[in-house]
C-alpha cells in the first residue's frame, strides 16, 4: 500500500496556541500543514486569514497546504502567497474563472490545487487536469470539521486517480474531511496520497499527535 502523506489541519487545533500546535504536529510527523481559510460567504464559518499565516510560517519549515474556501477569491491570492503559502487549492464555484485562477496561482510561483465538492463531478476538472499540481476531493461539504465521511466519495476518488495516470505528471490527491484510521485506508485503497485530518489528527492533545498520525498513515496496519 502506497504511504500518504497526512496533513493535518490546524481547524481542530487549540486556536489560543497555534504556534505550539503547529511545532508539534510537526514534530509529530506531519508532512504537510493543512490551513482551512473561511469567509462565511462561500462557506458559513469564518476562519483564518493571511495574517495568521504569516505569523505561523517561521513556527515550521513544513509545506503550507492552504484550502481557500473564500469567494471572490483571487483578489486574496497574493496575499496568502505572500504569507507563506506553499499549494494553493481553491473551489471551482468560488469564482467566475477557475482557469485564471489557477493560472494566476502558479505565477505567484505556488503549487495549485482545485477542490470538488461532494456534490461536483470528477468532470469539472477535465479542462484542468493539465495545469494543476493537486486535486482535493472533499469527503464532506466544506464548512466545518467533525464531520462524517460521505462513503461516495470514494468513487470520485478512483475517478480522480485515473485521471491523473492518463495525464501521467505528478499530480497529489488529497482527500479532506472525516479521515480517521479507517477512513483513511478507504481513501488510500481508492488512490489518494495526501489525507488531511483535522479531529482524527488532534484527539486527545499534543501526546497523542505522533500516534494520531501513525494511525492515518496506516503505520500498524
Ligand atoms: C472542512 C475543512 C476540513 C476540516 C477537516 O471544510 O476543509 O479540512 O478541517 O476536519 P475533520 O478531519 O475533522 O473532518
Ligand atoms: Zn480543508
Amino acid at each position: 500500500m502506497t504511504r500518504p502523506l497526512i496533513s493535518p489541519s490546524i481547524l481542530s487545533a487549540d486556536f489560543a496556541a497555534l504556534g505550539e500546535e503547529v511545532r508539534a504536529i510537526d514534530a509529530a510527523g506531519a508532512d504537510w500543514i493543512h490551513i482551512d481559510v473561511m469567509d462565511g460567504h462561500y462557506v458559513p464559518n469564518l476562519t483564518i486569514g493571511p495574517a495568521v499565516v504569516k505569523a505561523l510560517r517561521p513556527h515550521t519549515d513544513k509545506p503550507f497546504d492552504v484550502h481557500l474556501m473564500i469567494s471572490p477569491v483571487d483578489p486574496y491570492l497574493e496575499a496568502f502567497a505572500e504569507a507563506g503559502a506553499d499549494v494553493i487549492t481553491v473551489h471551482p464555484e468560488a469564482g467566475p474563472h477557475v482557469h485564471r485562477t489557477v493560472q494566476a496561482i502558479k505565477a505567484l510561483g505556488k503549487k495549485a490545487g482545485v477542490s470538488l465538492n461532494p456534490g461536483t463531478p470528477a468532470k469539472m476538472l477535465d479542462y484542468l487536469i493539465g495545469e494543476i499540481d493537486l486535486v482535493l476531493v472533499m469527503s464532506v461539504n466544506p464548512g466545518f470539521g467533525g464531520q462524517s465521511f460521505i462513503v461516495s466519495q470514494l468513487k470520485k476518488i478512483e475517478a480522480v486517480r485515473k485521471m491523473i495516470e492518463r495525464e501521467g505528471r505528478d499530480i497529489r490527491l488529497e482527500v479532506d474531511g472525516g479521515v480517521n484510521g479507517d477512513t483513511a485506508r478507504q481513501c488510500v485503497d481508492a488512490g489518494a496520497d495526501v489525507l488531511v485530518a483535522g479531529s482524527a489528527a488532534f484527539a486527545g492533545g499534543p501526546d497523542r499527535y505522533a500516534a494520531n498520525i501513525a494511525a492515518l498513515r496506516g503505520d500498524a496496519r
